[in-house]
């Protein structure tokens, strides 16, 4: 079969299915559940995968019955191994969506992020590779991934640990992304999203009478002048030509108007693309915290978690998934986007195998599609999941017809 033609087949099979991938997804979306508790989606994925023919499946990790990875093999024998990753997992978010009849039923959670469109999407990307196996040498492992959204208890590092990535050779995946119109397709060539650190900084004074400040050591002004003081580590320590956020989001002391809390917890967070740079700034906020709590007679912990690495493409694989997109629809549709602040676990994979995380436009200004993702009105413009199905289909198709003889 000619290359031409085999995407045009792939873009056919997708669209004769968009009714199935649809039901699909509103299934999904009906039926939310938070990260490492996706079980009923689990077991739903797993029916699916059956039904469709698939026999080599696994299901369940880090001891819960959570997550999926699936494997089909080409006919036309051995070769490299693909794999294609969706993230599964639900918000908790309570649903403001009164036009859809497929309103989640699980009150206060909610797919909110478009995980039950990448679900559905890798779905349809099952059904039609699982048609064109005759025509493939090589492998294809569906990596289904719970618990995308808890960055502190990632669903991706659990799935690496149970050995999902062994024996892959490139790894492809995309977000469903609201800010860009149905169809538009983003890549880039390096970094895609920034890494994701967790800081808490507890200064312990002493508390007493809110009327007698001198026989205390009030934690509270300390950690106002900490939080006014990290506002500097960007400003002033880091080059300008550098993307770094410190935030403090997050402070808690005391309970009442009259009494001087014993302490005040100060939790933020740090996104940036470089290790030097993450060391830097973490050992600067130690380093705030503890002096000013020193000449304020106060006491600092400081915990500094290195969370999620930078989701970093591997750029030849960004621009073969471009190439890819240009094919399969018309090349206006596709450009390259900025890197963003926000983490994605999509990055532990990439860390370990080379391969490209792409964003698929799902906005749409008259469906009500373009609100905000993790916000209680988000939604899908379905039209665009046909096209996420050839999307996925075609980058591992093109991956080991590439590599077929290698
Ligand atoms: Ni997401």
């Amino acid at each position: 079969m000619k290359r031409n033609n085999l995407l045009e087949t792939i873009k056919q099979l997708a669209n004769e299915i968009k009714d199935t991938t649809i039901r699909e997804r509103r299934y999904f979306h009906q039926h939310p559940e938070l990260s490492f508790r996706e079980t009923e989606t689990t077991r739903k994925i797993v029916e699916i995968l059956t039904e469709i023919g698939l026999t080599d499946i696994k299901s369940g990790f880090k001891g819960t019955q959570a997550g999926v990875v699936a494997d089909l093999q080409g006919d036309l024998g051995p070769g490299r191994t693909v794999a294609l990753r969706a993230d599964i997992d639900a918000l908790p978010i309570r649903e403001e969506n009164p036009r859809i009849d497929y309103s989640s039923v699980n009150d206060g959670v909610m797919h909110a992020c478009g995980h039950d469109g990448h679900t559905a999407a890798l779905l349809g990307a099952v059904r039609v590779l699982y048609q064109l196996k005759d025509t493939l040498a090589g492998r294809i492992r569906f990596i289904f991934q719970p618990s995308e959204e808890l960055a502190e208890d990632s669903g991706a590092a659990a799935m690496i640990e149970e050995g999902v990535l062994d024996g892959v050779d490139a790894i492809f995946g995309l977000h469903l992304w609201s800010p860009y119109e149905t169809g538009i397709i983003g890549y880039n060539k390096g970094c895609m999203t920034a890494s994701s650190d967790k800081w808490t900084v507890e200064i312990t004074g002493r508390g007493g009478h809110a009327s007698s400040p001198d026989l205390t050591v009030d934690p509270i002004p300390v950690a106002c002048n900490f939080v006014n003081m990290l506002q500097n580590i960007v400003s002033r320590e880091v080059s300008s030509l550098e993307r770094v956020v410190v935030t403090a989001a997050k402070i808690q002391a005391g309970n009442a108007f009259n009494v001087i809390p014993d302490r005040c917890v100060v939790q933020g967070t740090v996104r940036a693309f470089e290790m030097e740079t993450r060391k830097m700034v973490s050992e600067r906020i130690t380093q705030i915290a503890e002096g000013i709590c020193s000449a304020m007679r106060c006491k600092a912990d400081v915990d500094y978690f290195f969370g999620l690495p930078p989701t970093v493409n591997d750029a030849e694989f960004s621009l073969m998934a471009a190439e890819v997109a240009r094919e399969l629809f018309s090349g206006d549709k596709v450009k390259e986007c900025e890197a963003s602040m926000g983490a994605e676990d999509m990055g532990l994979y990439l860390q370990r195998v080379p391969g490209a995380y792409f964003l698929v436009g799902s906005g749409n200004q008259d469906k009500k599609t373009h609100y905000q993702h993790h916000t209680s009105s988000f939604n899908l413009d379905e039209d665009v999941l046909p096209s996420a199905v050839s999307l996925l289909s075609s980058v591992a198709t093109k991956y080991l017809t590439n590599h077929s003889n290698d």
